[in-house]
């Protein structure tokens, strides 16, 4: 009854609104009703929403036009996209650390046996798991510094031409080594290198099945080269909490796909 009563009422005052007032009056009305049923309509979309999708504001991008470039102003985001679309720039990780867990080039010291903290946590609690699995795995390349990945894309270039490229590097400010949050992995079976026959491999596999449960995810799956921009990279793990990686991993998203489904607290 009362919902009536309220109807009746918006719909006579709306009524009123429109007689005798002029057109720019008539179309502010309609805006205020098509305003409200968007507000109910997001409140039933709101209810319906699986909790799963939903997430914290902090976790999106918060993006910066710069000469007509995507700069994401939140870099040190656990959830950061940085793709062809979106640069982080110069941005330097505060909290990197070396994980303890074995490297395809031995103990040595270097820029790429670096991880944020979070991230290399969770990479020695997967490489301890994996091994107690009969499966070791071997890090081979963590953080990049802007200065390195470009080193590192111009010697692409050098080898195999732009186009080709740019499909399997990324440009310097792009990469999501520079973020901390990813490492490249690999095993003897691939004599230490980083091939695409890991994927095929028992080790490729364990990782790949395995990886959400430490927090990780396959950044660039095969079949899914248009989304995200790259070649398959069975070796590529990018690091991202449990909770979101096991929604990503249970649909079969990438991370670009994620992005596209989950809904903004
Ligand atoms: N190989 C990945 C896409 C990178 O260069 O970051
Ligand atoms: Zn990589």
């Amino acid at each position: 009854m009362k919902t009536t009563i309220t109807i009746a009422s918006v719909l006579l005052l709306l009524g009123g609104c429109s007689w005798g007032q002029n057109n720019d009056s008539i179309t502010s009305s309609e805006n205020k009703v098509t305003q409200s049923q968007n507000n109910i309509n997001s409140n039933q979309k709101h209810q319906q929403v699986d909790p799963d999708l939903m997430l914290e504001s902090k976790f999106f991008n918060q993006v910066k036009i710069v000469n007509g470039v995507n700069m994401i102003e939140n870099s040190s985001n656990v959830l950061s996209l940085v793709n062809k679309q979106y640069s982080i720039g110069s941005y330097e990780p505060k909290d990197l650390v070396r994980p303890k867990v074995q490297f395809s080039f031995g103990n040595q010291d270097i820029e790429k046996s670096y991880m944020r903290k979070e991230a290399a946590t969770a990479l020695e609690n997967m490489f301890k798991s994996a091994e107690k699995n009969g499966i070791q795995l071997f890090a081979s390349s963590g953080y990049r510094s802007y200065e390195r990945q470009k080193a590192l894309l111009d010697a692409e270039i050098a080898n195999v031409g732009k186009q080709k490229a740019v499909q399997a590097v990324a440009n310097p400010g792009q990469s999501e080594h520079q973020t901390g949050l990813a490492m490249d992995i690999t095993s003897e079976s691939e004599n230490f290198l980083l091939t695409e026959n890991f994927g095929k491999h028992k080790d490729g596999i364990w990782l790949r099945e395995h990886a959400h449960e430490f927090g990780f995810i396959l950044r660039y799956p095969k079949g899914k080269e248009k989304v995200t921009g790259y070649e398959y990279e069975p070796w590529h793990f990018r690091y991202v909490g449990k909770k979101h990686a096991s929604v990503i991993y249970k649909n079969d998203w990438t991370l670009e796909e994620y992005f596209q489904h989950v809904k903004k607290m």
